[in-house]
């Protein structure tokens, strides 16, 4: 079975087709992708099909001048299972080369379709789509249907366990996408004349501001001046357009080296377009009433998250219990939607998702709304898929996130959390809530992160000294020190590719202190007064074994030989500056071992399969 987070990008009605779908590609790099491919028709009877392995500067050298078109589709492929190659990359056509289609996600009943409609097919690559291109050719030659009813016939017999974004060309019609989604995220650009689809609104920014959703089981067929949604039964849908103010250059990289390091630095601009959002000139949180009401009747709060949200989730509980006294739990999204606990008689769920279309978290989220329970998704896309069918949504404000490793959506979840718990807390009239200056902390925040990324020569040259050369590290701390560690680690291994481990310091002499080597890196994080003690004295425990000790403190904890002094402010929000050196720390040691920061090897910025 092939799997994809894939990149679509699709228009019709331009000459400018051809740089478009390039174009709106790289806006998708960050989605993961191992081969990448356009097929465009110019209304004359020329079409052409392009692919190649590898990155889209390979596709782009591709391109002769000849190569044009005014309606194409694109698409980048990544693959986790199949060698990726230019016959199993997109699109996919017919074997009468009429239709071409691009598709993200997966079908999962592909085996059997074959099987039973299309046995002495030949088929060039090994890929569920191909099925699908050659399923609606044989409904449109065979049995005379027209192309969409053709579509919509084998959109019905794929299962509903499926998922798809699919944009489909037929070289009869050379002006039509025919579209459709299901999980996988979709959406139409609306220009003048012109139209598009794809994956993220970033991928049209250029060309457009306005938008359509399109919603699960609906057939949307885009031509240059009209665009056309039925639902499965036939029936015409209206749908209202929405703009994203978000300007093009948000996505570009202008003139740093990668996205990473521009989005650690955007941090502190991230807390302060927060506090505008989300506070008021008396620093009382703006958030909508009826939540408030709808978490005021909870017994329990579950935040569900994957990956850096997950983490983001662990920092977040421990600002719901002390604030609003509501019991908190956290759990991963992948385990929960198979694994549920057995839960409390009035739970309240908190998804966390920074691209809000993790396929993980959405499984959870469809059985929570099918028991009734009331969801809040918190998230930095509008109309994601966890946003539009959550009850609630909050934005992060965070600007795009390009970089796969996740670091300004992270410190935005956790500032947002600080900022959701202080209104329950002052909603349900809890003293602690009452007390806490978010407005005047959250400014102090902003101010510390920015002597911490002006600080980056002296991280650049920890991770050289430190970082570069061995293969595991490991990150310890206490209480909410621990989840900052569970991050930085993930940050080191997901880009440095160093075996990094975070771990709660008090676990550490039950079992993992036997890999303490000399040498070995062991980074503490001290920023708790109750826990700083334990923790030094666990640094000890590591020195002892001739470890390589680096520490991050809060300043009122440093002591003279401390490696990096964070500045104070309130104990609930040191995640948001802790986290900082760790994200830079990752970011220079991957740089120094050459590699590419923003595209790690393997992994998908987000993951759209379960
Ligand atoms: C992927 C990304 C991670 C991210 C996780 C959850 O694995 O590589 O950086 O933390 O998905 O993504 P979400 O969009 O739900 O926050």
């Amino acid at each position: 079975m092939e799997m994809r987070m894939c990149g679509i990008v699709g228009v019709t009605g331009t000459n400018q087709s051809v740089s478009i779908l390039i174009e709106g590609l790289e806006r998708l790099e960050y989605r993961g992708y191992d081969s990448a491919g356009i097929y465009v028709n110019d209304q004359s009877g020329n079409d052409y099909l392009v692919k190649r392995v590898g990155r889209i500067v390979n596709l782009k050298n591709a391109i002769t001048p000849e190569i044009s078109g005014s309606t194409g589709i694109g698409h980048t492929r990544w693959a986790t299972h199949g060698v990726p190659s230019e016959t199993n990359a997109h699109p996919h056509f017919s074997n009468d080369e009429r239709f071409y289609l691009v598709h993200n996600g997966v079908i999962e009943n592909f085996k059997q379709l074959k099987e039973e409609y299309l046995s002495g097919v030949e088929f060039k690559s090994d890929t569920d789509t191909e099925v699908i291109v050659q399923l609606i050719d044989r409904f449109v030659v065979e049995y005379n249907m027209d192309t969409q009813a053709a579509f919509l016939k084998v959109l019905r017999l794929v299962s509903d366990d499926s998922s798809y974004a699919f944009v489909l060309m037929d070289r009869e019609t050379p002006d039509t996408l025919f579209v459709a989604k299901n999980k996988s995220p979709l959406l139409v650009g609306v220009g003048d004349g012109f139209n598009l689809v794809a994956s993220d609104a970033v991928a049209m920014l250029k060309q457009t501001h306005t938008f359509m959703e399109i919603q699960d089981q609906e057939i949307v067929v885009v031509k240059p001046a009209e665009i056309l949604i039925t639902d499965f039964d036939g029936n015409e849908m209206k749908r209202d357009t929405f703009q994203v103010e978000m300007d093009a250059s948000a996505a570009d990289k202008g003139t740093y080296p990668f996205y990473m390091l521009k989005e650690v630095d955007e941090q502190p601009a991230v807390m302060r377009k927060i506090v505008q959002n989300y506070l008021n000139e008396d620093g009382d949180p703006v958030v909508d009433s009826q939540l408030l009401e709808s978490i005021k009747e909870a017994d329990r709060i579950y935040i569900i998250g994957a990956g850096t949200s997950y983490h983001a989730g662990l920092v977040g509980a421990k600002m719901f219990e002390q604030l609003t006294n509501i019991p908190t739990e956290v759990h991963i999204s992948s385990e929960f939607a198979y694994e549920q606990p057995i839960m409390s008689k009035k739970p309240f769920f908190i998804f966390l998702t920074q691209s809000g279309e993790t396929a993980d978290s959405r499984e959870v989220l469809v059985n929570v709304k099918k028991q009734g329970w009331p969801s809040l998704t918190i998230t930095n896309v509008p109309k994601s898929t966890l946003s539009r069918e959550a009850d609630y949504t909050m934005l992060l404000h965070a600007g795009p996130e390009i970089a796969v490793a996740s670091t300004k959506a992270y410190t935005a979840q956790v500032a947002v959390e600080a900022v959701l718990a202080k209104a329950i807390g002052e909603y349900l009239k809890h003293p602690r809530a009452a007390e806490f200056d978010l407005k005047h902390q959250l400014g102090l925040v902003a101010v510390g992160m920015q002597a911490l990324v002006d600080s980056k020569e002296k991280l650049e040259s920890v991770a050289s000294r430190y970082l570069s050369k061995p293969r595991n590290a490991f990150y310890i701390g206490r209480g909410t020190d621990w989840s900052v560690a569970l991050e930085s680690a993930l940050k080191l291994k997901e880009i440095s590719y160093v075996q990094a481990e975070g771990f709660a310091s008090g676990e550490l002499k039950h079992g993992t202190i036997a890999l303490i080597e000399s040498q070995t890196p062991v980074i503490g994080i001290i920023t708790q007064d109750r826990t700083a003690g334990l923790t030094r004295s666990n640094l000890q425990e590591v020195i002892s074994r001739g470890a390589s000790v680096i520490t991050i403190v809060t300043k009122h904890l440093a002591q003279t030989d401390d490696t990096i002094v964070l500045p104070d402010v309130d104990p609930l929000l040191t995640p948001l500056l802790s986290v900082v050196p760790a994200q830079l720390l990752a970011y220079y040691t991957s740089l120094g071992k050459g590699l590419d920061v923003d595209k790690p090897r393997n992994l998908a910025k987000s993951v759209t399969v379960q």
